[in-house]
């Protein structure tokens, strides 16, 4: 950053390329709630292609694809299973409920991973007039709170199989679903083939500034665009934000295996301090979990003054997320603060 800060709250903190925004001021648009802008169909198209899925739906946000995606497949009443920390139940604010009237159920998993003795034990397609029905259950790949974990394929797999004959949809929210891809080299189709639909983002390690695309069956996606339109997600000349996204995967995609060196780096800088704080081998991503105890804020605090930004996500657990604009000097800086402020930290 050229302020000198190096912020490691999120990828979402990215700002767009000179080339980006270029791209996007050299965007082809219309109106898109006609379905008339060019660009926009042409990253809806692009990204379903991508995924081998019948047609997208970009949105303003993965939140709002992730509503639009399993409201799709879950009716009010209906339950949603999902991992306990997923962002569809954690970070949401509630919009499945509020919004579409949706129950969640969680199973719980270290890693953030498909539990198929869980699930099975939950799941209750038809539970008929006493219990809840499960109509849907969705999969976080690769898993922000777990610590930017990757499902195992033979996983998505097996939970398929588990489902298939019994009417429960599966949607994966694959915000992140490029970097699982740069960290185990299965293709991203070969993850969303498992699932009825798929969220992804483009503004979190790919660098747009805004955007994430739903995909799915061409009529769940009529019907999504329908409640994105109900939600107050309709937009207009959009091909300015669309172009950003089709910029970042035609640019950003193969980078972000860089992103995963340097969150090891840093790993592997604080684990040399403090071992007990961090296991470097269990950085899977671009995203590195502290474990600093009851000091989480105030490590937060000293690290922001020494001019690391990070975020507590859950209890004394510290997130740090390496993405575009964090160079590989920037990572092995921002770890040597680190390590430096828990060397000096009273054990
Ligand atoms: C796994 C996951 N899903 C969905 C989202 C939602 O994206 P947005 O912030 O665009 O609503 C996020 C945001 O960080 C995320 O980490």
């Amino acid at each position: 950053m050229s302020s000198g800060v190096i912020d490691l709250r999120s990828d979402t903190v990215t700002r767009p390329t000179s080339a980006m925004l270029a791209a996007m001021a050299a965007a082809d648009t219309g109106d898109d709630v006609y379905g008339e802008d060019p660009t926009v169909n042409a990253l809806e198209e692009r990204v379903a292609d991508l995924l081998g899925h019948q047609a997208g739906l970009f949105t303003v946000t993965g939140s709002l694809a992730n509503v639009l995606g399993v409201g799709a497949w879950v009716r009010p009443g209906q339950e949603l299973l999902c991992e306990a920390r997923a962002h569809v139940a954690r970070a949401e604010l509630g919009a499945h409920a509020a919004v579409r009237g949706v129950t969640t159920r969680t199973w719980w998993d270290v890693r953030g991973r498909v539990d198929l003795e869980a699930i099975r034990w939950m799941m209750a397609p038809d539970a008929g007039p006493y219990l809840v029905s499960t109509a849907a259950i969705t999969v976080e790949n690769t898993h922000n709170f777990a610590g930017g974990t990757v499902q195992p394929w033979e996983d998505l797999q097996a939970l398929r199989t588990a489902v298939d004959g019994t009417g429960i949809r599966l949607h994966m929210d694959g915000a992140r679903i490029w970097n699982a891809q740069a960290a185990t080299g299965v293709d991203v189709a070969d993850y969303a083939t498992f699932f009825d639909s798929v969220s992804v983002c483009l503004s979190k390690g790919l660098g747009a500034p805004v955007g994430s695309v739903l995909v799915g069956p061409a009529d769940a996606i009529a019907e999504a665009r329908v409640w994105r339109k109900r939600l107050g997600g309709g937009w207009r000349q959009a091909g300015v934000l669309a172009a950003a996204g089709l910029y970042a995967l035609g640019h950003h995609v193969e980078r972000l295996a860089e992103d995963h060196v340097n969150a090891r780096t840093i790993a592997d800088l604080i684990a040399a301090a403090d071992a007990s704080v961090v296991d470097p081998d269990a950085v899977e991503t671009n995203i590195v979990l502290l474990d600093v105890g009851d000091r989480a804020e105030r490590f937060v605090a000293e690290a922001r003054a020494a001019g690391v930004l990070t975020g507590v996500v859950g209890p004394g657990v510290v997130r740090l997320i390496t993405h575009l604009d964090v160079s590989a000097a920037d990572a092995r800086k921002a770890g040597e603060i680190l390590a430096t402020i828990l060397h000096a930290r009273p054990k």
